[in-house]
């Protein structure tokens, strides 16, 4: 059973600039970290919640990536109002954002 009704993490991975898959960091994630806090408790999320940085989540070139656990969905978030849209109709109406879900991520590798 997981700890979280959800889990975020919001990759804030950074990678040298001329990386050819660039890195969330350089696509904007700094600020959005607390943003997804903010919003979380503005739009009522049910809880226990959490959400915290990660490294790369393999997604790079559709960042700044926000995952969402235990659903597994990955979106790309931007700006303030994206992520309201995530934490209202995904954590709280429980349906994905199709117009912000990046629809196919990498397959995870093997371990
Ligand atoms: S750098 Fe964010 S998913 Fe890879």
């Amino acid at each position: 059973m997981s700890r979280y009704r959800y889990h975020l993490f919001l990759c804030t991975n950074e990678r040298p600039s001329d990386h050819p898959r660039g890195s969330c960091l350089s696509r904007g994630a700094g600020p959005l970290l607390d943003i997804v806090k903010e919003e979380a408790v503005r739009a009522g999320a049910p809880g226990p919640f959490r959400s915290n940085r990660s490294g790369c989540l393999d997604a790079c070139e559709d960042g700044p990536v926000l995952a969402v656990y235990p659903d597994g969905v990955y979106y790309r978030v931007t700006n303030r109002e994206e992520i309201a849209r995530v934490m209202k109709e995904h954590l709280v109406e429980g349906r994905v954002v199709p117009e912000l879900q990046i629809p196919n991520p990498r397959p995870a590798r093997p371990s």
